[in-house]
């Protein structure tokens, strides 16, 4: 599997001399050495001499100036390196480590299974008695699972790319004085880590690492001081921070923590606009579709054309709404492809597909039902929010029952703006609003005559309650008419077209029984809003 190595460098020409030819030793494709621009240049000597030597593994020199937007310089050289890289398997090793051929195992793992990172242990030197006592302390503490993530690691580049935001730019180097509280302990890798853990998956290699031959980053009695300042803050009982005083051996901890406690000064922790709050957004709604992709019929499984038989049968209106035999040709992206019956549709009459989802069952749930039926098609597992693609490349964005589920529907459709050409079609579905389905079945079945109005629940609470198979959706948001063309509207599409239909509602023994009115007004009734709209050319152009 080809990977690269990317290695940030100052001027640590000693530690090269261990470090360089470890790493050649694992027969990466690529060494990518990311110095401090200019590179000094006994170590650029030593670089170039040791890649010399190596006849099948490339080796890169990055030489990074540095860049006022960013506060915290060796993340930028570091990220630098990530991007010249030529593969997207990454293993990024500190210029103070010795690695050995165990590191592999997390690149064999990350990319696969929605994994985006994997870290492995960093093994101290043991030097005197504290040396001893910290790494008995390290070692239990591994043992009990409590695994210190140590920036050893691997990472798959896109998840990466579609992970991390803006807040690393103002992030400060944790060592310095300008750190305080809580982000004296989030370097640029814990960051990383932070943010990977909104959308991938992280894993811990505990057992398996590096030796290090610097010591422990958190001995600057600055960092601990900080943290001793936090843990106060926080809460933590004296005993508990006195405890890890004495466990890690390091005492400043204490420091910190009285001087918090006489002072009680404010001090920060986080910022609140960067990877916590997507953490918090994200996460219910990824574990709830992570169980379930509708559509694939697990309790009776049914063929590829068995499946397209009843979608189409039971949703009757969506080939003459959506159209799908006029794709011929057209770039189409769908967002939310869940089991990927629409796509496979969309692939039958030719059109180019791109199947999003950012659940890594509906992705597999795709991926099986496109190879089931003999089709072509990619597959991205990736967020709404976040789409992994250049921008005006999309003839076609299709979502169909997807965008009500986001909290955050404005990002979503400012990114499906981004990515769709001028004049290019945005279509789909989402719930209605003005429907006997949400009167009859979420109001009155469940929020009168079972009570949970009364019980406090709101509306919208309840809607997501039960608005799917499974009970419990995170997030459901119905939209009436006026609604939706607002949302479009504000989004910068135009010629707009909404039609309620799917007259079905939910009775207390079956889902999706079909009804029928007698007047005119029937159409309006519908649970489902179909809706097509073109995105406004870009203005300047
Ligand atoms: C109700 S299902 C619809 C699936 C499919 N479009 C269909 O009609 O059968 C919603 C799908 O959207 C996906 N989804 C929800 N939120 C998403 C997000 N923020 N980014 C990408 N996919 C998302 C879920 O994983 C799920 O597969």
């Amino acid at each position: 599997m080809a990977f690269s190595i990317v290695m940030p460098i100052k001027d640590e020409y000693d530690l090269l001399r261990s470090s360089l030819p470890a790493c050649y030793s694992v027969r990466p494709d690529e060494v990518v050495l990311c110095f401090d621009k200019p590179a000094p240049a006994k170590c650029l000597e030593l670089a170039k001499d040791l890649g010399a030597k190596q006849s099948r593994i490339k080796t890169r020199i990055v030489e990074v100036e540095r860049n006022p937007e960013w506060r915290f310089h060796q993340a930028w050289v570091r990220r630098s390196g990530f991007r010249a890289a030529e593969h997207d398997r990454i293993l990024t090793v500190d210029v103070d480590l010795v690695i050995n051929r165990n590191v592999l195992k997390a690149v064999d793992l990350v990319g696969k299974d929605d994994v985006g990172l994997v870290s492995c242990s960093k093994f101290y030197p043991v030097t005197g008695p504290l040396g001893f006592w910290r790494a008995v302390a390290y070692h239990l503490a591994r043992r009990a699972h409590f695994a210190p993530f140590t920036g050893l690691y691997c990472i798959f580049r896109p998840y990466w790319l579609d992970s991390e935001d803006e807040g690393i730019k103002s992030l400060e180097d944790p060592r310095t004085e300008r750190a305080l509280g809580s982000l004296a302990a989030v370097g640029e890798d814990t960051y990383l880590r932070n943010c990977m853990i909104t959308r991938h998956r992280v894993l811990y290699l505990r057992e398996l690492g590096a030796y290090c031959m610097t010591r422990y980053v958190e001995d600057v009695p600055h960092m601990q001081f900080e943290l001793g300042r936090y843990m106060a803050a926080k809460g933590y009982s004296w005993p508990r921070v006195l405890l890890r005083a004495l466990m890690y051996g390091r005492i400043h901890y204490l420091r910190g923590y009285l001087y918090q406690k006489r002072a009680g000064l404010e001090i920060p922790t986080y910022n609140p606009h960067t990877y916590r709050t997507q953490l918090m957004k994200g996460r219910k709604q990824r574990a709830y579709w992570a169980k379930q992709v509708p559509m694939t019929f697990t309790d009776l499984p049914k063929t590829y054309e068995q499946k397209r038989q009843f979608r189409y049968a039971l949703q009757d209106y969506m080939q003459d709404f959506f159209a799908f035999n006029q794709l011929r040709g057209q770039r189409v992206l769908e967002i939310g492809s869940g089991s990927g019956i629409d796509s496979a549709e969309m692939l039958r009459h030719g059109a180019q597909v791109v199947s999003l989802d950012f659940s890594p069952a509906a992705c597999r749930s795709t991926k099986s039902l496109l190879s089931e039926a003999r089709l072509g098609g990619d597959v991205v597992m990736a967020d709404a929010t976040h789409l992994p693609f250049k921008g005006d490349y999309f003839d076609v964005v299709y979502s169909y029952g997807v965008i009500h589920h986001i909290p955050n529907v404005l990002e979503v459709l400012e990114e499906v703006r981004r990515c769709l050409r001028d004049n290019g079609l945005f279509m789909g579905m989402v719930y209605n609003r003005d429907s006997l389905l949400y009167a009859y079945s979420l109001l009155y079945l469940h929020g009168i005559k079972e009570g949970l109005l009364a019980e406090g629940l709101t509306e919208q609470e309840i809607a997501s309650k039960f608005s799917e198979r499974k009970e419990g959706n995170p997030y459901t948001k119905c939209y009436t008419k006026d609604e939706l063309d607002d949302l479009l509207c504000r989004s910068f599409f135009r010629q707009i077209r909404i039609q309620p239909c799917y007259n079905v509602i939910d009775t207390q023994m079956k889902r999706k029984v079909k009804f029928q009115l007698e007047d005119s007004e029937q159409e309006s009734l519908g649970w489902h809003l179909a809706f097509r709209a073109l995105r406004l050319p870009k203005l300047g152009r």
